[in-house]
């Protein structure tokens, strides 16, 4: 199926969409556009940038809603924000409404992806989460007792039964094809979490542990080709931080 469509009735022809198409996929000739579906990845620009509302995508429902641009938020603020964002090991243990798990995935569907693949998925761990971290906990006890070199830097550490998930109320784990994909989709997701007034602690110990134990990756049911990229442990902060940390110099180069 071609996957834009448009209305000849409302296109002018102004070729913004033309300049706009990352894959070179429209043409306009004598004023009417053609497209061609061969390198069209889905990305919408053409759908977003017509003035007249002349294009549709196909494979979507294209509900008509404006932009709200960036520049609606302070960026002093945002900045501020940003620095004072710090990652939560402490929760309690009120559940994270659906509205706003809700919010937080769909900040994770907006991120960009390479190609537009939109690969990424999302698995909340919901009624398997105390069983999910009841694996890596006996995985990281057993490594303990036996020394494993992995594990060599955690001696000293107590594995506690929620040594992996903080009694937080909500797990998600991001995974997809490609791990900057997911990745960045993860950080927006956290700014999201964080602007409802949650705590997130990405758990690269619980990450590690999906890479180790068959059983925790067949308890997690990844669709095929997927792989674990990051764990999102969220809830409400139990902790208050009140000043903003130091951080080493910036390393910015200019060639
Ligand atoms: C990919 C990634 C994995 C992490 N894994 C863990 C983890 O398993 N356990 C933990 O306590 N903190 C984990 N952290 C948190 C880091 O230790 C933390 O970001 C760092 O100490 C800086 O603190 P801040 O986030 O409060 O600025 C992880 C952070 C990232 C980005």
């Amino acid at each position: 199926m071609i996957p834009i469509l448009v209305n000849e009735k409302k296109c002018t022809g102004c070729s913004l969409c033309v300049n706009d198409c990352p894959g070179g996929c429209l043409q306009l000739v004598n004023g009417k556009l053609y497209i061609s579906q061969s390198a069209c990845i889905e990305c919408g620009h053409c759908y977003a940038i017509c003035p007249q509302g002349a294009i549709r995508m196909a494979n979507y429902q294209c509900k008509e809603e404006p932009v709200v641009p960036m520049t609606e938020i302070d960026s002093d603020t945002l900045l501020k924000a940003m620095r004072s964002r710090r990652t939560i090991r402490h929760f309690t243990a009120q559940p994270v409404e659906e509205d706003k798990i809700r919010k937080i995935l769909e900040a994770g569907r907006y991120c960009p992806t390479g190609g537009n693949s939109q690969s990424v998925s999302y698995t909340i761990l919901g009624s398997r989460q105390a069983e999910a971290e009841a694996i890596c906990v006996s995985m990281f006890r057993k490594g303990q007792k036996l020394g494993s070199p992995f594990l060599s830097f955690l001696k000293q550490i107590k594995i506690t039964d929620s040594f992996f998930f903080k009694g937080a109320p909500l797990v998600i784990v991001v995974s997809g094809k490609n791990d900057v994909d997911a990745a960045l989709a993860s950080s927006y997701m956290e700014i999201m979490a964080e602007s409802l007034g949650l705590g997130v602690l990405y758990s690269g110990f619980f990450k590690a542990c999906t890479g180790l134990s068959g059983r925790l990756r067949k308890l997690l049911q990844l669709p095929k080709g997927q792989k674990v990229v990051t764990c999102m442990v969220i809830g409400y902060p139990a902790v208050k931080y009140r000043r903003i940390v130091p951080r080493k110099k910036l390393r910015v180069r200019k060639l």
